[in-house]
């Protein structure tokens, strides 16, 4: 799968894109991520990406012709592609899980960041959409891109690994995961739940996924709410809820429910 990514900070890719799983997995080429300094295509002496906006207003508006030159040179490298064009911004839709699969599925992704105080919103009519990460603003649409481009390439096969799988973590099937657990048994006076080192894996199993619905009870109430569970998990959260109490408590300071 390949990245595009229009910027006008391309040193920030550059952590994220060599370090761990990421670059490991272009080395494998399993991704390909390209960077493209939006500088590059400017018309001016003095590369200019931004100006002030048009009504007055502080901050700064990024240019559309830099962004639609750009567009336009990396969509030539590759006639044959069906480019996915994304914009990250704060006014987009959220950015989820099942976005994440939804765009792994993807050939080709080009990610357009904005800065300042946005993008001049005609350049926005040529991506075919624009994604929040999250409804907080940040300086900027690179860290967003690194967070779209990190989960959606953790989901190409091969990336994570032979033993790791996506099928059991978090929000893979709606719920939050189970908690983990590791060496040594007994960690300052705390011991692992036994039912780990008992060495059944049915048990195991079972304990794990009720745990996992409890989390969800407890912490993302919003996640089950009006979900039909199949009869296995209902059972368990049956458990889990005669266990809790009806209603769920943050068991996480500050992790009330939303
Ligand atoms: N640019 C600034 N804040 C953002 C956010 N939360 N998501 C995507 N792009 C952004």
């Amino acid at each position: 799968m390949r990245f595009d990514v229009l910027t006008v900070f391309p040193g920030m890719f550059s952590g994220p894109l060599t370090e761990s799983i990421l670059k490991r997995a272009q080395e494998n080429g399993l991704i390909e991520v390209a960077v493209h300094d939006l500088r590059e295509f400017t018309a001016d002496r003095h590369r200019t990406t931004d100006d002030s906006p048009f009504g007055g207003g502080a901050g700064m508006v990024m240019l559309a012709e830099p962004i639609a030159r750009a567009l336009e040179a990396v969509r030539r490298a590759r006639p044959h592609g069906r480019p996915r064009i994304i914009a990250l911004t704060p006014a987009g839709r959220c950015f989820k899980q099942e976005v994440a699969r939804e765009l792994a599925r993807e050939e080709w992704l080009i990610l357009i960041c904005g800065h300042y105080e946005g993008i001049d919103e005609r350049a926005l009519t040529l991506a075919d959409e624009e994604l929040s990460i999250g409804d907080y603003v940040l300086t900027g649409g690179e860290l967003p891109a690194m967070v779209v481009i990190d989960a959606v390439a953790r989901l190409q096969p091969g990336v994570l690994g032979g033993a790791a799988s996506t099928a059991e973590e978090s929000f893979d099937d709606g719920l939050l995961e189970y908690p983990h657990y590791t060496r040594p048994a007994v960690w300052r006076g705390l011991p692992v739940p036994e039912v780990l080192l008992s060495g059944n894996h049915a048990a195991i199993r079972r304990w794990r996924r009720k745990e996992a619905l409890r989390r969800t009870w407890r912490r993302r109430p919003d996640l089950l709410a009006g979900r039909r569970l199949p009869p296995e998990d209902e059972q368990l959260l049956q458990e889990v809820l005669a266990e809790e109490g009806e209603a769920p408590e943050p068991s996480v300071p500050g992790d009330a429910p939303l």
